[in-house]
């Protein structure tokens, strides 16, 4: 159901307290895979933190009506409602490794999964329950640089998405990390460069990664720039 504005900053607010409150450790932790009470809350301060990625990811899509769009590590699903209601007749799947967020994005997204407009899948990346050249284009934020080893992940993705659509992902640049992703928990950020040759690697012919600036908060809610590091390949 959706919430009043009010109602939106206090959970926005509760979930900052909540998130700032964690060890870095845990912080981390429950970045990589959100579980339970704490890990709503952490899925709720990301929907402030990730929104403006996710918003000007969508656009380089440039989503039409009928292409269907795969989004890798969707946390709570918000960026779900927002594709879909990009156009009536978009089909969205998303995949995600965490018990949690499925049911919490699929509780959200209710009328559309009832209406066969979303799907919302419990899995990894790297082996992904999708035929072949299934998706016109795949996106992601703050996803990719939880895996030590892409190769296997990007490959997947190369393989469901149709020749010639776009994959756009967005996640940390290790120049402005935040304090709390640190390797052992389970970041392992790397340049621009280095994702540019990981996605040629695998297959994308057509790969741009680019640093860009962004609006963030800190763990305390205050505001902030960081870079991400963004890449947009083409199979
Ligand atoms: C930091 S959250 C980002 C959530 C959402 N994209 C956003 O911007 O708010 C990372 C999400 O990716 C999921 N995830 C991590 N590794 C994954 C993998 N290998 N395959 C699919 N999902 C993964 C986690 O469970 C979590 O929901």
């Amino acid at each position: 159901m959706a919430r009043s504005p009010t109602h939106q900053q206090e959970a926005l607010e509760l979930a900052i307290t909540i998130f700032d409150s964690l060890p870095p450790a845990e912080k981390a932790r429950q970045l990589a895979n959100p579980e339970g009470e704490i890990g709503l809350a952490v899925a709720e301060f990301l929907n402030g933190n990730n929104r403006s990625a996710n918003t000007s990811n969508l656009a380089r899509l440039g989503l039409t009506a009928g292409q269907r769009v795969l989004e890798i590590g969707f946390g709570n699903g918000r960026a779900a409602a927002d594709v879909l209601a990009s156009s009536d007749k978009v089909q969205y799947a998303g995949i995600d490794i965490s018990p949690t967020m499925v049911a919490e994005a699929v509780r959200f997204n209710a009328p559309s999964v009832a209406a066969g407009r979303a799907t919302f899948h419990l899995g990894a990346a790297d082996q992904m329950p999708f035929p072949d050249a299934s998706f016109y284009a795949i996106f992601s934020s703050g996803v990719i640089h939880f895996w030590p080893d892409p190769d296997p992940s990007l490959r997947d993705l190369h393989r469901v998405l149709r020749p010639g659509g776009l994959s756009v992902h967005s996640c940390i640049d290790p120049r402005t990390a935040p304090p709390f992703a640190l390797a052992e928990p389970g970041f392992h950020l790397r340049p621009a460069a280095e994702w540019d040759r990981l996605f040629r690697a695998a297959g994308f012919a057509e790969v741009a990664a680019e640093a860009v600036e962004r609006d963030q908060l800190n763990s305390d809610g205050t505001p902030t720039k960081r870079y991400s590091v963004r890449v947009t390949a083409r199979a």
